[in-house]
C-alpha cells in the first residue's frame, strides 16, 4: 500500500478528529484501511478515500480500528492523588469532573472510585465523559472488567466496588450499579462535545489523549478546556503530556509532579490611555496554589529561575503576585522572566505596577 494513498486518509483523519495517523503508530491506518476495504464493498484505496467523506457509518467503523483505548483503573495514581487534595481544599458542591477520552469507563469510574473512598457521597458528584469510539463506550456502559482494566486496584477496592461475574472467570468483575449510573458518557469528539457540555468543570482529566494529537488541535484542545474550568479547577494530564500543556493558559500547580495544572485566565490588556487601577491585582485567580503563602511561590520562582526553567518561575512569580500584589521582588523577577522569555506586554505591564509601586512607597 502506498504512503500517497493513504493520504487524503490521513487528511480526512486529522480535519474531522485532530488525530495524526502517524502519532497512532507506525502503519495503524494502513492496517485499519486494509481491514475495512472488503467490508466496505470498495476496490481499491483510492475508491474507499472518495467514498469515505460521505459514509458516516463507514467513518465510524474506521475511526474504531484506529484509535488506541489503552486504559486501566487508577492509571497514574498520582492524578487522583490530586484529585483528592483539590476537594479538600473545594467546598464546591456537586464537584464537576469531565474525563475526555475515556476509552471504556477506566479513568471516570476511577474518579467515583476515588472521591467515594475520600467520603465524598455520590449525590454530590457530576462526573461526565466523552470518547469517539462508539464500541468503547458499549463496553464502558457493560461495566464488565477483566485482569488487565483491574490490575491498579488493591483488593479492598475491587470487593467494595465491584461484583464478581458469576459464570465467568474469576478474573472478572462488573461494576457495581450504582457507579455505573454515576458516571454520564458522550459519544464524539472532544472537539465537538466539550462546546456541547455544559460546564464548567472543577477537574478535567486529559491523559494519554493529547498524544495523537496534532499540534493545533492539541492547543486548541486546550484552550477549549481552560476557557470552560472554573477559577479554581484543575486539569490534568498524562506525565508524558506535560510538556504540551502552554504555560500562558495554565500554571504547573505545586505538588502536582507537573501534571496537574491550574487555568489562568487571559490577562486583559490595559489600553494605552487608562486610569490606573485602584487595586492592581493581576488576573489570576488560581485558588488552588493558594494553599501556599506568597513567599513559599516567590522561592519557588527564584529556585526554578535559577535552574533555567523561565516559564515555570514565572507562573510561580505570578501565583506570589496574585496572592500579594505588592509584592517588589516578585514583580521584579516577573519583569526579568517576562523579557527573557520575549514577553514584552507583560513586561511592560509589570514594570508600570512597578512604577506605580515605587510611586506610592515615596509618597
Ligand atoms: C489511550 S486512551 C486513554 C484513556 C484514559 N484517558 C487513560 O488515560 O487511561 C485514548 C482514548 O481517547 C479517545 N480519543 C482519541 N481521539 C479522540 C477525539 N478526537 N475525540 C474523542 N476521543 C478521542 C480514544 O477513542 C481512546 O479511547
Amino acid at each position: 500500500m502506498a504512503g500517497s494513498d493513504l493520504e487524503p486518509l490521513s487528511l480526512w483523519l486529522l480535519q474531522s478528529t485532530g488525530l495524526r495517523a502517524d502519532r497512532l503508530g507506525s502503519s495503524r491506518l494502513a492496517r485499519a484501511v486494509k481491514q475495512r476495504l472488503i467490508p466496505s464493498g470498495c476496490t481499491s484505496i483510492r475508491h474507499y478515500a472518495q467514498r469515505l467523506p460521505h459514509d458516516r457509518p463507514e467513518q465510524q467503523k474506521l475511526i474504531e480500528h484506529l484509535v488506541v483505548g489503552e486504559s486501566w483503573f487508577l492509571r497514574e495514581p498520582r492524578s487522583f492523588e490530586q484529585l483528592h487534595q483539590l476537594t479538600v481544599r473545594l467546598r464546591q458542591r456537586p464537584l464537576r469532573v469531565l474525563s475526555c477520552g475515556c476509552s471504556s469507563g477506566e479513568e471516570p469510574y476511577s474518579v467515583v472510585i476515588a472521591l467515594l473512598e475520600a467520603g465524598i457521597p455520590l449525590a454530590q458528584l457530576q462526573v461526565e465523559a466523552i470518547d469517539i469510539s462508539a464500541v468503547a463506550l458499549a463496553k464502558a456502559a457493560e461495566g464488565l472488567y477483566g485482569a488487565h482494566a483491574l490490575r491498579g486496584l488493591e483488593p479492598g477496592l475491587l470487593e467494595r466496588h465491584f461484583q464478581r461475574e458469576p459464570g465467568r472467570s474469576t478474573r472478572h468483575w462488573r461494576l457495581r450499579p450504582q457507579i455505573r449510573a454515576a458516571v454520564r458518557f458522550h459519544q464524539g469528539t472532544l472537539q465537538q462535545q466539550l462546546v456541547q457540555l455544559p460546564g464548567p468543570w472543577h477537574v478535567v482529566f486529559c491523559r494519554n489523549v493529547m498524544l495523537y494529537l496534532e499540534d493545533q488541535a492539541r492547543l486548541d484542545l486546550l484552550m477549549a478546556i481552560a476557557a470552560r474550568l472554573e477559577p479554581q479547577g484543575m486539569l490534568l494530564v498524562a506525565a508524558a503530556e506535560a510538556p504540551m500543556v502552554p504555560l500562558d493558559r495554565f500554571c504547573s500547580l505545586p505538588g502536582g509532579h507537573g501534571s496537574a495544572f491550574a487555568p489562568i485566565r487571559p490577562i486583559a490588556v490595559e489600553p494605552a490611555d487608562a486610569a490606573p487601577r485602584p487595586v492592581d491585582r493581576p488576573v489570576l485567580p488560581t485558588p488552588a496554589c493558594a494553599i501556599l503563602e506568597p513567599a513559599d511561590h516567590l522561592v519557588e520562582a527564584r529556585r526554578l529561575s535559577q535552574g533555567g526553567q523561565a516559564e515555570e518561575a514565572l507562573a510561580a512569580a505570578r501565583r506570589c503576585l496574585y496572592l500579594d500584589p505588592g509584592c517588589h521582588e516578585a514583580l521584579e523577577l516577573a519583569v526579568d522572566l517576562a523579557v527573557a522569555l520575549g514577553r514584552l506586554q507583560e513586561a511592560e505591564r509589570q514594570i508600570r505596577r512597578l512604577e506605580r509601586l515605587r510611586q506610592r512607597r515615596q509618597r
